[in-house]
């Protein structure tokens, strides 16, 4: 009863923004659990390869599944999802403990998830970065981006519509403004293993203008041609899984988070370059959180921010429009209809804005523009969407003055009226800079004499390497690095060591270096090189790195080979293989090698049935073995593109492993005379090491494989976890990492 009590003032039937007809149906929907709703991500071919695996080897034989006498829904495509790459599913515990299929599945996509193959995300939350319409040269900014689900599908679009090879030219810049949230996002974008990214820890209203070099001496300002301002709100819309909403919601915390939101989107607004996209949501049905806040922004840019209709980009979407009339509650639950009619001890919690438009505005707002997702509409949470374009600058601002000083002073003034700006040239919006001082009037980024504050900002510094640096020889040398490899986009965290380095693009490089000092920079790069000296290679003391096996396979010219299909599953499912194991043409390229860090492909070919796609990992050549540095689920996601199956691989290591045991016990009891032990090194003296790890005794449990003491290096995977350590955010990371809670 207490629920439906809150529930009433949440999302009022007297506001309409659940039909009438619909309300049953909408509180029933409430009280069920949210389903599983998940993405497969990555690239393209592989995405589809995955797909065809999960439609072949799981969803078959999903149909018709029975659990207490009931039909367990088959999954779901989310239409609205692009190539099919959305899926819906009921896996709540009761159905993945009794029924195999279903807790196979839960399986595989904990370890694909793990490998960053497939996110799971609630279903609402993938609509912000879909309808954003991202290209591979946008700047972009994510205002409120931890703990960073959105943000990773920002950086699969930006690298998405870029030719295979290619690094995107534009970048995600992933702000939130809390330092210890920041960090959970360190996890979640090390997945994408994509140089485009940099967290950063800025209050978002008071988000920095980026400085960009234009030529040596003078830095510029750079807008941003897409913004994310997926703002805190109340959360009235995540019921589904955060119960505490149930107790804790009241009217009054829509109008608390009001001014907030209204103040992030704002800057958005301000950072946005003229012709960019804009992108505001919440997970709050409130309309004081929603149109609201949608509205005193169209009202304060004059006509320069437009709603933009995106039903087309979300096929077979339900969904309802926004609104242009709501009503305001106060806390206790009474109504406060008109903005003149707020009494005075009320004024500060209820600003005028969070009042509905007058008629003249709505019609030209067109807040219907507006979606809004209700949890019994597709079994989701409740989301709110807006669209917004800037059409040109806002009133006031500095690109507007210097647009003005080109243009003729006749045709800026009959604008300026037209667009509603003040006489002094600002369109009425206070903006606060760093430091927390007001400045009225325009909207430009602050004053370049002031510094912003760095308050409570400790990292590690950025340091980027140069061709003089004594490390680059050895590096382009070894691994024949192209002559238009940038050593100038590498870069280390601390000058003593240099231990590991890691890799930017040239935009991210650009920004790391002409904002030193005015960003709080708090993350970047993906690991390229990590030092791993090893006596069998004098020439180079590092090893490339599996997250930066995109960059890589264009860049290295000496240290790969190419591998068939066998080849690469001896290799992702035994330990340390023997070279005399392989294929003769891989025996061939690997005899023309020297031990050290290599990179091995599959590429395949026109009669290849499955994978249709490349399957690529770092991996060592040692003396007499290989192996391959990936971690226990980037080898299980390989090898399930081979339509193998780990876990089926280990089992059956287990038990020949057993059985072998069993017969040398016997033997040795019969014979009354040797030892396992002797008999092993008995039978390979020479490789005795090796035979120790050998792939008939091994199986893949370590998450960290064992290493072949004469061979290779050890596999430093987690070796960035142990620096973060020393910050106190590894803990945090470790539990994003788990797939428990479905993140937002
Ligand atoms: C709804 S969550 C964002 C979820 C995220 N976009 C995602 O999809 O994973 C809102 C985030 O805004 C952050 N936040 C709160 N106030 C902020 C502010 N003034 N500026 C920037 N971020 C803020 C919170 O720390 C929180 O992480």
């Amino acid at each position: 009863m207490h629920r439906k009590r809150q529930l009433d003032g949440s999302t009022s039937r007297g506001q309409n923004i659940i039909p009438e007809a619909e309300w049953d149906e909408f509180y029933a929907t409430l009280q069920k659990n949210l389903p599983v709703t998940f993405r497969i991500s990555g690239h393209r071919a592989q995405a589809e390869e995955l797909l065809n695996t999960i439609k072949g080897k799981f969803f078959s034989s999903m149909l018709n599944v029975k659990v207490d006498d009931e039909i367990v829904p088959p999954p779901k495509n989310l239409t609205w999802y692009p190539n099919e790459l959305g899926w819906q599913l009921d896996l709540s515990r009761k159905i993945v403990r009794s029924s195999e299929s279903f807790s196979k599945l839960h399986e595989f996509l904990v370890a694909e998830t793990e490998c960053g193959a497939i996110s799971r995300q609630e279903a609402v939350s993938m609509i912000p970065p879909l309808v954003l319409d991202i290209k591979s040269h946008h700047k972009i900014l994510d205002m409120c981006a931890s703990p960073g689900s959105k943000t990773a599908q920002l950086i699969e679009y930006l690298h998405g519509s870029c030719a295979p090879g290619e690094l995107p030219t534009g970048y995600v810049i992933a702000n939130d403004s809390d330092n210890k949230r920041c960090y959970l996002m360190v996890h979640q974008v090390k997945r994408l293993q994509s140089p485009c990214c940099i967290i950063v820890n800025h209050d978002g209203r008071l988000f920095p203008k980026i400085h960009i070099k234009r030529d040596d001496k003078n830095p510029e300002c750079q807008l941003f041609d897409r913004i994310l301002c997926d703002v805190p709100c109340s959360g009235d819309g995540t019921m589904r899984k955060n119960f505490d909403v149930w107790t804790k919601w009241h009217p009054l915390q829509g109008a608390n988070m009001h001014g907030l939101q209204c103040k992030i989107l704002q800057r958005g607004s301000q950072l946005l370059e003229a012709g960019g996209r804009l992108v505001y949501s919440t997970c709050s049905l409130n309309p004081a959180e929603d149109e609201a806040v949608v509205c005193n922004l169209l009202r304060s840019s004059g006509g320069a921010m437009e709603l933009v209709e995106v039903a087309d980009l979300l096929p077979g979407l339900k969904f309802t429009r926004g609104l242009s009339h709501w009503r305001v509650m106060t806390k206790a639950g009474e109504w406060l209809d008109g903005k003149d009619n707020i009494p005075a001890h009320l004024k500060t919690q209820y600003k005028e804005t969070i009042y509905p438009p007058t008629p003249e505005e709505a019609n030209s707002f067109h807040l219907e523009r507006c979606i809004r997702i209700l949890p019994h509409h597709q079994d989701s949470g409740g989301f709110f969407v807006a669209v917004l374009e800037k059409k040109r600058h806002l009133p006031g601002s500095k690109e507007e003055r210097e647009e003005m000083k080109e243009a003729s002073t006749s045709e800026v003034s009959a604008d300026d009226s037209k667009s509603g700006a003040k006489p002094d040239g600002s369109n009425g919006v206070t903006e606060l800079v760093e430091g927390g001082k007001r400045k009225a009037g325009h909207v430009s980024e602050q004053p370049e004499s002031k510094k912003p504050k760095m308050f409570g900002y400790k990292e590690d510094p950025f340091l980027f390497m140069n061709e003089d640096d004594p490390i680059w020889p050895q590096l382009r040398d070894f691994f024949g690095l192209e002559n238009s490899f940038p050593a100038n986009q590498l870069m280390c965290r601390s000058a003593q060591g240099k231990r590991t380095l890691y890799f930017v693009s040239e935009a991210v490089r650009n920004i790391t270096e002409c904002n030193e000092g005015r960003i709080k920079f708090i993350n970047m790069g993906v690991k390229s090189f990590s030092r791993s000296p090893s006596p069998m290679v004098p020439d180079c003391d590092f090893r490339m790195a599996t997250e930066c096996l995109g960059t890589l396979l264009t860049a290295v010219k000496k240290r790969k080979v190419t591998m068939n299909r066998q080849d690469a599953i001896t290799i992702m499912s035994e330990e340390n293989p023997f070279i005399q194991k392989l294929s003769s043409d891989l025996r061939n390229q690997l005899n023309s090698l020297s031990p050290g860090s290599t990179l091995f492909t599959f590429t395949p070919s026109e009669e290849e049935k499955s994978p249709k796609c490349e399957v690529s990992f770092c991996g060592w050549r040692g003396k007499n073995s290989v192996r391959c540095f990936g971690s226990r689920a980037e080898r299980a996601h390989g090898l399930m593109l081979f339509g193998e199956d780990l876990s089926e691989i280990n089992r059956r290591v287990e038990a020949a492993k057993k059985a072998k045991k069993l017969a040398q016990e016997e033997e040795s009891q019969n014979s009354g005379s040797i030892s396992v032990g002797e008999l092993d090194g008995k039978l390979d003296e020479k490789t005795l090491q090796c035979d120790v790890d050998d792939a008939s005794d091994s199986n893949l449990n370590e998450e960290t494989p064992k290493c072949d003491v004469d061979e290779a290096p050890p596999n430093d995977v987690g070796a960035d976890e142990k620096e973060m350590a020393s910050d106190g955010h590894k803990v945090e990371e470790k539990k994003i990492a788990a797939l428990g809670e479905q993140p937002t």
